[in-house]
């Protein structure tokens, strides 16, 4: 190849514009290189269109002309010997364009009205495929495409295929970029929605924790109204009959009727009836001192260090005396110190009210050796310390039936002979409320009661 053709090829080649992705820039630069190089006026670079069926023109510089021209189009249709010549993706190299076979065709309509003599169109290939042509324009006569210029067009069509790719990576890099923003922007606004959903289940579970709250609340009540009805019901009766008897006794005094023996009745069903009334309100008074006793006062319970296993033993200490009157004996097993960081109070409270249960209902019989047994384990649960404490009696049991209402409030099975059914309701509400942990009970008749109560140790974490 001629000396200055060579370095006008290696000057563009080694032009940056060329991979800058810019096709544009690349197209002029290229197109501007081979107007010097093959001295000629007129060239530009076309690209296939398949869709249309032919070649359209992405820019074409005119010298002559004083031109630029852009998207024009060629169809096969109107120019088939043209296209069956780039085909064979081989140079078309017309020295006279108006006889040569691929572009005689282009004689009237384009050779002549331009004032075109010669043209050498040469095949731009992308990854081994023809994808558009470099075709150069000699304004004039005829005119003879040498070897050199030949190899020098093609090189130069070469360069166009080079900035195509570069435009293809900067493409991709772009749509990677958008595609990194919107997956951030997506990332955002879904996190933005999950937090919103959390932020409702919260709100939602904190309405159910209330709307739960309420409820135990009203079941308390109204279990308690029940309770103390029935005693006062009966107050009532007997102190309304009382004034009956009152009534009969003036109006027997005022029609001077009274004898001594009516008198005598008439105090007697007055002393049964006040008995009763006594008697009832004494209960009644009973209930609403249990209930005092045995429902939750928060304020009392503080948050306190101690060690769940000598806790333990202090509490069972003070429960000797009830445990003595049934003949109970206690075992605790509690062989590893536990700290714990919570409320003894409830806890005292919940441990009170399992070993009463144990005497009154489980050792109801002196049938059995009455053995109850008290065992602390800790265990790791999600990396939360936890501690669970199993109370087992050897008792009665108790069938399925008793077993799952026994956490409600006012169950028993003892009414009427000193149960109020509210120890084990208040005990799982102080376990799970207050403690923030569970209880659970399992059992069978004959095959005595376990419960079992599993507690974070530190309340603060
Ligand atoms: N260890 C046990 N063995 C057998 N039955 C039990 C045991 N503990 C509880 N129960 C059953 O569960 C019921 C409910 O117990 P809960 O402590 O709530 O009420 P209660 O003991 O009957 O009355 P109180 O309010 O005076 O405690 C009891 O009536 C009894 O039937
Ligand atoms: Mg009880």
């Amino acid at each position: 190849m001629q000396a200055e053709l060579e370095n006008l090829l290696l000057e563009v080649s080694k032009s940056r514009l060329i991979d800058l992705g810019d096709m544009q820039q690349a197209e002029e630069l290229i197109i501007n290189s081979l107007l010097r190089g093959l001295r000629i006026q007129r060239a530009g670079v076309w690209m296939l269109d398949k869709e249309a069926g032919g070649i359209r023109c992405n820019l074409v510089i005119d010298l002559h002309h004083q031109t630029r021209d852009e998207d024009i189009l060629l169809t096969r249709k109107d120019f088939p010997a043209y296209f069956d010549a780039l085909d064979t993706e081989r140079t078309i190299s017309a020295d006279d364009a108006c006889s040569h076979p691929a572009t005689e065709a282009f004689t009237e309509v384009y050779l002549k009205p331009m004032g075109i003599g010669a043209m050498l169109d040469m095949p731009i290939r992308h990854r081994g495929e023809m994808v558009g042509i470099v075709c150069c324009e000699h304004i004039g006569g005829e005119k003879h495409w040498s070897q050199d210029e030949q190899s020098f067009a093609a090189a130069m069509a070469d360069l166009v295929g080079r900035a195509i790719s570069a435009k293809e990576r900067n493409d991709y890099a772009r749509k990677l970029e958008e595609t990194n923003a919107s997956l951030e922007n997506l990332v955002q606004q879904r996190t933005a929605s999950l937090e919103q959903t959390l932020d409702s289940l919260k709100q939602a579970q904190k309405q159910l924790i209330e709307n739960e709250k309420m409820a135990s609340l009203g079941s308390l009540v109204s279990g308690v109204a029940h309770e103390v009805n029935t005693p006062l019901g009966i107050a009532v009766t007997g102190a309304s009959h009382c004034q009956h008897l009152l009534d009969q006794l003036r109006s027997k005094i005022t029609d001077n009727r009274l004898t001594r023996q009516a008198l005598d009745q008439h105090i007697d069903s007055m002393y049964q009836s006040l008995n009763l009334v006594t008697l009832n309100l004494d209960r009644a008074a009973e209930l609403v001192q249990n209930f005092k006793k045995t429902a939750v006062d928060q304020h009392n319970l503080a948050l306190t260090k101690f060690e769940l296993g000598e806790y333990i033993q202090v509490v069972m200490s003070s429960l000797l005396p009830m445990l003595k009157k049934h003949q109970v004996n206690y075992l605790l097993r509690a062989d590893e110190p536990v700290a714990m960081h919570s409320y003894p109070g409830a806890l005292a409270q919940i441990l009170t009210n399992l070993t009463n249960n144990a005497c009154v209902h489980a050792f109801d019989s002196n049938e059995r050796r009455n053995e109850l047994l008290i065992e602390v384990t800790p265990k790791q649960q999600g990396g939360r310390q936890q501690v669970v404490i199993v109370f087992r009696d050897n008792g009665k049991g108790m069938p399925a039936a008793v077993l799952k209402d026994i956490f409600q409030p006012f169950f028993t099975t003892r009414r009427g002979q000193g149960g109020s059914g509210l120890g084990l309701s208040i005990s799982y509400n102080l376990a799970t409320a207050k403690l923030k942990g569970q209880l659970e009970a399992t059992s069978e008749p004959e095959q005595g009661t376990t419960f079992t109560l599993t507690l974070p140790c530190d309340l603060t974490d």
